[in-house]
């Protein structure tokens, strides 16, 4: 009794100073095993303080061609570089962390996986396992930062149901939309059972949920002070999306090219879209979910990409995500980490310039969610960082040189 209420003492300090591991000298007295603990991700490793200097910095929003130093302060960046252990960074990029802003992680693995690929946060957009399953990705110390919609806004039999369906582990029927109605009640159990934010799906074919269930859900969502993210694949959908007011616009309208008007509705808006170049690699799962025709299946490579490029051109903020999912919970085998990479190097081939791809996995993904405290390098800010060789800003390609990562401070090794 008496050991556990020391040590449930001494999670709660550390809860409230994350910058402060478990001392040494409390840990020999309590006759506490702080190895053991740390396996279990209870304690946090012993502050350290490091300076990666000689050091390119890209620091969310441009690259300094000068030379200098980033100090590791604990879990976050500090300014004192006394008794700091050095890393040299001639040679090498200091980057925010990324942020994968649309994939479906499930497991721990599959966080590693992330972290392995520098991506420190990561935003889940939808869990079809069990809520509690996801859950419990929260909160790894030394591991991607976990944020999930939960379940998604969708209605029975339709195309995403049937990814929910897949998984015995769900209870679904209690999680569909069947009626408007019910959605304002659907949006407060989301956050009762810990959604970060709301996911609502506009299918392509039916079928779907009404254009008032949709404006009720975002309306919703929206009072009680929350974001919303819409699945739109097609250009019905993606005018389903805008005229519902959500904030973040989900995929690529891959049947038709977007239209002046649509392209200007986006934009009056506040839109932002995530375009997801990964899953149209995928034809079949991208045209199973889609229900797209023969010829609009062939000119996919076409569509997509010129669509990608208007959004960017008319000055619409665009984000990074993969739809990143393996093991029958998403619509293809996207693999963690590796994925976001790619997607990079895809949105720089459709024509977003270096900075624009940087800033999409960045500051500017940062912002879109509020998470003021990263995707940024400066005083104050987590230390999620990646030390990669060479300039991405000259070729997108050197952020898959990777020579590390920490996330808010603790070196990923593995
Ligand atoms: C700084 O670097 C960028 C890209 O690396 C380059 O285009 C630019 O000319 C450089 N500016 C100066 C002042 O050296
Ligand atoms: C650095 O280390 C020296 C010697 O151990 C110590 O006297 C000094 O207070 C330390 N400075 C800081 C800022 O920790
Ligand atoms: C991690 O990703 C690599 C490829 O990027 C893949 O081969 C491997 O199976 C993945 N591991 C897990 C656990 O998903
Ligand atoms: C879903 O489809 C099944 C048959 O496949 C049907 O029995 C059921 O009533 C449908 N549910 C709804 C809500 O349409
Ligand atoms: C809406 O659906 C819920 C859940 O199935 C049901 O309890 C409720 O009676 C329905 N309301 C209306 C007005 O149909
Ligand atoms: C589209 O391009 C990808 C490679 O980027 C290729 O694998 C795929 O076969 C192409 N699809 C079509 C329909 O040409
Ligand atoms: C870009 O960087 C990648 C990864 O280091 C490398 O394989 C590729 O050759 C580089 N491309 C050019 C044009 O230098
Ligand atoms: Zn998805």
């Amino acid at each position: 009794m008496y050991f556990l209420s020391v040590i449930s003492a001494l999670i709660a300090l550390g809860q409230a100073c994350p910058m402060h591991g478990l001392p040494d000298h409390v840990a020999a007295e309590n006759n506490i095993n702080v190895a053991n603990l740390r396996k279990r991700g209870w304690v946090r490793p012993a502050p350290q303080k490091i300076a990666i200097t000689n050091v390119h910095i890209f620091d969310g929003f441009e690259y300094d061609n000068q030379t200098s130093t980033v100090l590791i302060d604990g879990s976050f960046i500090g300014s004192d570089a006394a008794n700091a252990t050095i890393i040299d960074g001639k040679g090498a990029t200091l980057m925010p962390g990324l942020i994968d802003n649309h994939n479906h992680p499930t497991t721990i693995a599959d966080l590693k996986n992330l972290s392995s690929y520098g991506v420190t946060t990561t935003m889940c957009m939808s869990c079809w396992v069990a809520t509690d399953h996801c859950e419990s990705l929260r909160n790894q110390p030394g591991l991607t930062d976990f944020y999930s919609a939960g379940f998604s806004a969708v209605v029975p039999n339709s195309s995403h149901s049937k990814l929910a369906e897949m998984n015995p582990a769900v209870n679904a029927p209690e999680y569909f939309i069947y009626n408007s109605s019910m959605c304002p009640g659907w949006v407060k159990d989301r956050f009762n059972t810990g959604s970060d934010y709301i996911k609502l799906v506009a299918e392509a074919y039916p079928p779907s949920m009404t254009k008032d269930e949709h404006n009720i859900i975002v309306k919703t969502a929206h009072q009680y002070g929350y974001w919303t993210m819409t699945h739109a694949s097609t250009l019905d959908t993606y005018n389903m999306a805008i005229e519902s007011g959500t904030d973040i616009i989900q995929h690529t309208p891959a049947d038709e090219p977007l239209s002046d008007a649509s392209i200007a509705k986006i934009l009056a808006g506040g839109h932002y879209v995530t375009p997801t170049i990964n899953i149209y690699q995928y034809t079949q799962a991208a045209t199973v979910s889609l229900g797209l025709t023969t010829e609009q299946t062939a000119n996919l490579n076409q569509t997509v990409p010129s669509n990608v490029k208007r959004i960017y051109d008319a000055g619409i903020p665009i984000l990074a995500g993969t739809d990143g999912s393996i093991n029958s919970n998403g619509p293809a085998d996207i693999y963690f980490g590796s994925s976001l990479h790619q997607e990079l190097e895809m949105l720089n081939s459709y024509g977003v310039s270096n900075v624009d791809v940087l800033k999409a996995a960045t500051s500017r993904a940062a912002v879109a969610y509020n998470m003021l405290d990263r995707g940024v390098i400066a005083p104050g800010m987590r230390a999620d960082l990646l030390l990669v060789r060479g300039n991405p800003l000259v070729n997108i390609s050197k952020t898959r040189e990777i020579e590390k990562v920490w996330i808010a401070g603790i070196e990923y090794e593995g």
